[in-house]
C-alpha cells in the first residue's frame, strides 16, 4: 500500500487515512498532523510553518519536502505508507517521485475524494481535534461520547485555528489554485481514482477499501 489520499480541506482524507493505516498496520503520512505538533513544540519549523497555517496558505515545499523525505525513508514505510496532505503542489509529487525510486518504488494508487462544497463547510465547522493524540471529531456526525472530551485520551477538544471560516475559504481558494491541477497530473499518469466521499465514514471506507483493492493497492 503505497498510497496518496488526495482532495480539498474536510473531504475526510484524515478521518479515513487513519482507518485504512489501523486495518492494514501501515503508517499514515499527514504533513497536516506533522506541522501541527511542531507548532505545539514551538520547534523552530513549528514557529516558521504557523504563520503560513494561520493564514491557510501552503507552508513552502522545500519544509514539507523535507519532512515527508525523513518520514518516508524510515524502515517502518518500506511496506508501503498512507500519505495524507501530500503532495499538495506539483514541484512536491515531483520531488515524492523522485524519494521513492531513490528506494526503488513507486506509487500504487492517488485517491481523489469529491465532496460538495457546502459539505465541506458543514464538516470543517463542526470540527473537533484532540491537541494530544490527534483524534478527529465532529459535533453531529462522529460525535465524542462526552462532549468536548477526547473519546481516546481523555484531552479537553478544541477547534482547529485554520477552520474559521475566513481561514476555510482561503484554504479552498489555495486548493483549487494549486492542488486541484494534481488530478491531471496523476490522471496523466494512469494512477488516478477519483472517490465519491459523500456519505457516512463506513459508507466512504467500504468505497475506498473496494477500490484499493481493485486496483491491487492494499
Ligand atoms: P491539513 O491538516 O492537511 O488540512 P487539509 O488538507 O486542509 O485537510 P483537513 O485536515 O482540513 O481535512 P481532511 O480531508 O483530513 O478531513 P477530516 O478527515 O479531518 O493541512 C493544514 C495546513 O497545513 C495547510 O493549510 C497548510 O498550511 C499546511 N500543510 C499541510 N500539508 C502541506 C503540504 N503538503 N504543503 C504545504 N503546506 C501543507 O474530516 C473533516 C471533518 O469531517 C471531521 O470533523 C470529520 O469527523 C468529518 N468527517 C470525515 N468524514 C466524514 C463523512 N464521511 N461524513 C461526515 N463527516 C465526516
Amino acid at each position: 500500500m503505497r498510497i496518496v489520499l488526495l482532495g480539498a480541506p474536510g473531504v475526510g482524507k484524515g478521518t479515513q487515512a487513519e482507518r485504512l493505516a489501523a486495518d492494514f498496520h501501515r503508517p499514515k503520512i499527514s504533513t497536516g498532523d506533522l506541522l501541527r505538533e511542531a507548532v505545539r513544540n514551538k520547534t523552530e519549523l513549528g514557529v516558521q510553518a504557523k504563520q503560513y497555517m494561520d493564514q491557510g496558505k501552503l507552508v513552502p515545499d522545500a519544509v514539507v519536502i523535507g519532512i515527508v523525505q525523513e518520514k518516508v525513508s524510515q524502515p517502518v514505510c518500506a511496506k508501503g505508507f498512507i500519505l495524507d496532505g501530500f503532495p499538495r503542489t506539483v514541484v512536491q509529487a515531483e520531488e515524492l517521485s523522485k524519494m521513492l525510486s531513490v528506494c526503488g518504488s513507486e506509487l500504487e494508487r492517488v485517491v481523489n475524494f469529491e465532496v460538495p462544497r457546502e459539505e465541506i463547510i458543514r464538516r470543517l465547522a463542526g470540527r473537533r481535534n484532540c491537541p494530544k493524540c490527534q483524534a478527529v471529531f465532529h459535533v453531529d456526525s462522529s460525535p465524542p461520547q462526552k462532549t468536548g472530551v477526547c473519546d481516546r485520551c481523555g484531552e479537553n477538544l478544541v477547534q482547529r485555528s485554520d477552520d474559521k471560516r475566513e481561514t476555510v475559504e482561503a484554504r479552498l481558494k489555495i486548493y483549487d489554485e494549486h492542488t486541484a491541477p494534481l488530478i491531471a497530473y496523476y490522471r496523466g499518469r494512469g494512477l488516478l481514482s477519483t472517490l465519491d466521499g459523500f456519505g457516512t465514514v463506513d459508507v466512504v471506507y467500504e468505497r475506498l477499501t473496494r477500490l484499493l483493492a481493485e486496483h491491487g493497492a492494499t
